[in-house]
């Protein structure tokens, strides 16, 4: 196997990826961050921008929304031109980026991605962050008004709406001189044409081919599986600290059976990186009190195929990614989505797999309240009678129970 050392990813690979887990949480509509930083990266070029600004705030625009985990937020941004509670998502998506050196650059831009330009003092307003701040705040204002004409292609006809709509915003939301270069470049069909999804995607496709790209070590990598840990994590406070707690046990219990240091690693990343899908799950699901309806039930299915999609730019680590996206499936061929069995399903996945149940089960759920650690350990025997839970991964839990229980339920780094 190759070591994790001498793994590296590309950073544009990366963040896109990133972007495209965000993008889940808009459910059924799956470009929202994307079309922003299409519409930064053109007002930036229309207010004479330079390109390494124009890439900067298409990335910008990819990742603004990355403090947005909940279904139900995500509706309340894209309903509501002001909503009073805007500011927590800007909070939170500082927060995650700050630390993280490759996207830090990015983190005072999001902070202030909802806040008036009225607001801003003069001296802030002559800042590049206010400036920068701002415009992302038009193109997402932008898209929300624009975004519900999308599905029938209705765009053309409402533009003159939006255009007076964010006209009257000159000066309060908006600098002047944004609204300026809007009205100037949103008269051409071209600036909505471009909106449709195709043509994102090839929007994309352009900026990355003159996109400068660093590389990311494995330090990186595994500093980033904490921020995609973070996102899922803030999905509903049932799953607090759920993919973490899956990452460190799934380590202590690959160690524990013997894996080398870099199956150790890889592991722990996959842990934090399983329920990427989940982010697609409407709130209401993740936190019904009733049983799941099949419909439900068939989409909570494609979570963890959903995992394996959004993984797919990062080539270094796709064995990582089959690990996270197998995380149930069950040694009797009866999990989803592959049905893979013996030994098409691997060690570290059912690893994966028992730390999963393990640390949900651990955790208090709408439906039930958290369960001791014994009658988890009972729960996973009888899976293992059944076939539907490793034997040797569940032994090695069974032998050290309560330091399992505990490694679970840590909360912090
Ligand atoms: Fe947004
Ligand atoms: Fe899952
Ligand atoms: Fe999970």
């Amino acid at each position: 196997m190759q070591s994790p050392a001498e793994l590296t990813v590309d950073l544009r690979q990366l963040v896109i990826t990133i972007a495209h887990t965000v993008d889940l949480v808009g459910v059924d509509d799956l470009l929202h961050g994307r079309r922003v930083g299409m519409l930064a990266a053109e007002l930036a070029k229309r207010m004479g921008w330079s390109d390494a600004e124009r890439v900067m705030l298409y990335d910008a625009g990819l990742l603004h929304d990355c403090g947005v985990s909940s279904t139900r937020v995500h509706r309340r941004l894209v309903d509501d031109l002001e909503w009073e509670g805007a500011q927590e998502h800007c909070d939170r998506g500082f927060a995650l980026l700050k630390d993280f050196p490759p996207l830090a650059h990015l983190a005072p831009i999001i902070l202030y991605h909802h806040t008036r330009w009225e607001q801003f003092d003069p001296a802030m307003q002559v800042q590049d962050t206010a400036r920068y701040a701002n415009l992302i705040y038009l193109a997402d204002r932008i898209d929300v008004l624009a975004a519900p004409y999308q599905a029938d292609q209705t765009v053309l006809e409402h533009s003159s709406a939006i255009r007076e709509r964010l006209a009257a915003e000159r000066g309060r939301l908006f600098s002047p001189e944004l609204v300026d270069a809007f009205l100037a470049l949103s008269e051409e069909e071209a600036f909505w044409l471009a909106l449709r999804p195709d043509w994102v995607q090839q929007y994309q496709a352009q900026i990355e081919s003159f996109a400068d790209s660093r590389t990311i070590d494995w330090a990186g990598i595994k500093q980033c599986a904490e921020i995609f840990a973070a996102i899922i994590d803030a999905k509903s406070s049932y799953t607090e600290q759920h993919s973490r707690g899956v990452a460190r046990l799934a380590r202590h219990l690959a160690a524990r059976l013997g894996l080398d240091w870099a199956s150790c690693e890889k592991i722990e990343v996959a842990g934090l990186l399983h329920d990427i899908g989940k982010l697609q799950i409407p709130d209401e699901i993740i936190e019904g009190t009733n049983p799941l309806t099949e419909h439900e039930f068939d989409l909570m299915k494609g979570h963890s195929y959903g995992t394996l999609q959004v993984l797919w730019r990062l080539q270094a680590i796709q064995d990582i990614a089959r690990w996270a996206a197998y995380h149930h499936e069950t040694p009797d061929g009866h999990g989803y989505p592959f049905h893979l069995r013996g030994d098409d399903l691997p060690l570290p996945a059912r690893i994966i797999n028992v730390a999963d149940v393990f640390q949900a089960m651990a955790q208090d759920r709408p439906y039930r309240a958290a369960m001791a650690p014994e009658k988890i350990l009972s729960t996973l025997q009888e899976r293992v009678a059944a076939g539907s839970a490793d034997a040797d991964v569940v032994a090695a839990l069974a032998a050290d129970l309560q330091n399992c229980h505990r490694i679970a339920l840590a909360t912090g780094a």
